[in-house]
């Protein structure tokens, strides 16, 4: 793999961290509210994540990756509107499915080989 490959991985990952690690801040001081760690999060998996799956070429799993980034779509919708519309909050079934796609886009980057 080359470095221009396990740098995208790197910030693919750094982009991970900022989505989940925003929503568990929101979660953890009680605020169902959608931050800029989360927005900006979701905007580096999809700008990373259709790079990385561009240079995977024909040994791209199709399937994972498509799951993948129609979660991902549905995220920055879920995520992006309501930041857009200034919510203070958002209602709190809309914030869990936020997390819980979140992680279920994770575990498909890791357990579906
Ligand atoms: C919320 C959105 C996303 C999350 C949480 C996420 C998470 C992850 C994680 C944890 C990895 C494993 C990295 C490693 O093992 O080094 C990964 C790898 C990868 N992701 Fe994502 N990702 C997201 C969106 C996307 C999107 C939209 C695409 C493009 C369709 C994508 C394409 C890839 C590719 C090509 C890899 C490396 C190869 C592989 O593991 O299949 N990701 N992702």
């Amino acid at each position: 793999m080359d470095f221009v490959e396990l740098l995208l991985r790197y910030l693919h990952l750094l982009g991970f961290a900022a989505v989940v690690g925003g929503w568990f801040t929101a979660w953890l001081s009680k605020r169902y509210k959608i931050n800029t760690a989360m927005l900006y999060g979701i905007a580096a998996q999809l700008a990373t994540g259709i790079v990385l799956y561009g240079l995977a070429g024909e040994d791209a799993n199709h399937a994972k990756l498509g799951v993948k980034f129609l979660l991902a779509l549905l995220l920055a919708v879920m995520i992006a509107v309501p930041w857009w519309k200034k919510r203070k909050t958002v209602a709190p079934g809309h914030f869990w499915a936020i997390g819980g796609m979140a992680l279920v886009t994770a575990g498909v980057a890791v357990f579906w080989s």
